[in-house]
């Protein structure tokens, strides 16, 4: 669990750092990587790198064999601690709060973030850290065609492809279609702004035909942009006094996948049988479809107009009031970056092994 790294993560040094990211790099070549070759990598003499595996084991943040010869790997917490480190060397984050989600293929912890030139209030923001490779052998497969030639695949290419699929989509759909504001990637990572309300699985809303438009409407500007979510439904969309926010998108399609027709109508479908169980709402889907490929609007209303009155259906799961996250009742880890330039010495040592592929 990552509650682990959390525990351990202020306690790891810059050598810790040093090895998880020579693992790492490792990984590329080798599917247990030997202690030989962290040697090569992180600088450091074999009984230092001892004692230091020794620790890592101990935290859970990688993992050994000794068949057919020793190797070590790093596990998805060690991958988790990099990337948090970059996080907050970055000042992406300056603190890290509760788990507040756990998706098929992600978990997700609220966090803080200072304001741009460290005035005004602190933000609330979340960290998705992805799981790809552990959980699903569909993603898996779907990210391999991603990795091209390479000769040795693990986990945390199809962990990090996913984490970057993701970002780079939010990026260039974020402002025109309603996302939550990416704001950082690093390894298996994102950081986002935290989504406004509550996910619309949880919420009954008092004017359902308004938001229904809005969603469609969010669709549609998705498509205009060439981009289909893949994944949408009442589960992957927030909604709040001030509209819908569309999330999870590693696995959005373009529309000359070739069952884009496909995936585009399942999407839509998923929306309109939520509204119409819930709210005995009635909609065409051919025409609704019909009006999304044609570029025309909509529905009558538009965001900004109309009441917008919604309730929360499931207290538990769906407060997420702003209040919260006041910094006094928000209970958080503050974490200090350390020096290490796991970046740098990534490109460089990563250069300088090229020659060592396994086959
Ligand atoms: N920006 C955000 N703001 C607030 N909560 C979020 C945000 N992103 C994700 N979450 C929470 O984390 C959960 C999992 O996130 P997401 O749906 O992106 O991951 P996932 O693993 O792909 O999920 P699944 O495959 O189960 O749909 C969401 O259901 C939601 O509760
Ligand atoms: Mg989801």
């Amino acid at each position: 669990m990552i509650a682990e790294v959390l525990k351990v993560f202020n306690k790891l040094d810059a050598k810790d750092f040093r090895m998880l990211t020579g693992i790492e790099i490792g990984m590329k070549y080798f599917e247990w990587v030997p202690i030989e070759e962290l040697n090569k990598y992180t600088k450091l003499p074999f009984d230092k790198l001892e004692y230091r595996l020794k620790k890592l084991l101990r935290d859970k943040l990688v993992v050994r064999t000794t068949q057919p010869y020793e190797g070590f790997q790093i596990y998805f917490e060690g991958y988790d601690a990099l990337a948090l480190n970059a996080f907050v060397k970055r000042k992406s984050i300056c603190a890290i709060g509760d788990e507040i989600g756990v998706g098929k293929e992600s978990v997700v912890f609220e966090a803080i973030r200072q304001p741009e030139l460290a005035i005004g209030e602190l933000l609330p923001v979340i960290i998705k850290f992805h799981r790809e490779g552990r959980t699903s052998f569909k993603q898996i497969k779907r990210v391999r065609e991603h990795l091209g030639e390479r000769e040795h695949f693990s986990w945390i290419y199809a962990a990090r492809l996913a984490a970057q699929r993701e970002y780079d989509i939010m990026c260039k759909l974020y402002p025109q279609v309603s996302v939550p504001k990416p704001l950082d990637q690093n390894r298996n990572a994102i950081v986002m702004e935290l989504a406004k309300g509550s996910l619309l699985s949880k919420t009954k809303l008092v004017d359902p035909e308004c938001y229904l438009d809005e969603i469609l409407k969010q669709v549609k500007i998705t498509y205009s942009l060439g981009v289909i979510h893949a994944d949408l439904s009442e589960y992957n969309i927030f909604v709040s006094e001030d509209g819908v926010q569309l999330i999870d998108w590693p696995q959005y399609v373009t529309p000359d996948h070739p069952h884009a027709d496909e995936i585009l109508e399942r999407d839509v479908s998923n929306i309109l049988t939520h509204f119409f169980r819930k709210y005995d709402i009635k909609r065409d889907l051919e025409k609704v479809l019909e009006e999304i490929r044609s570029g025309e609007k909509i529905g009558s209303d538009s965001v900004e107009n109309g009441s917008r009155g919604f309730e929360e259906e499931d207290s538990k799961e769906g407060e997420f009031e702003a209040e919260e996250f006041e910094a006094e009742e928000f209970e958080v880890e503050e974490f200090k970056a350390e020096e290490f330039e796991a970046e740098e010495f990534e490109t460089e040592e990563s250069e300088k092994s090229t020659s060592k592929k396994e086959t």
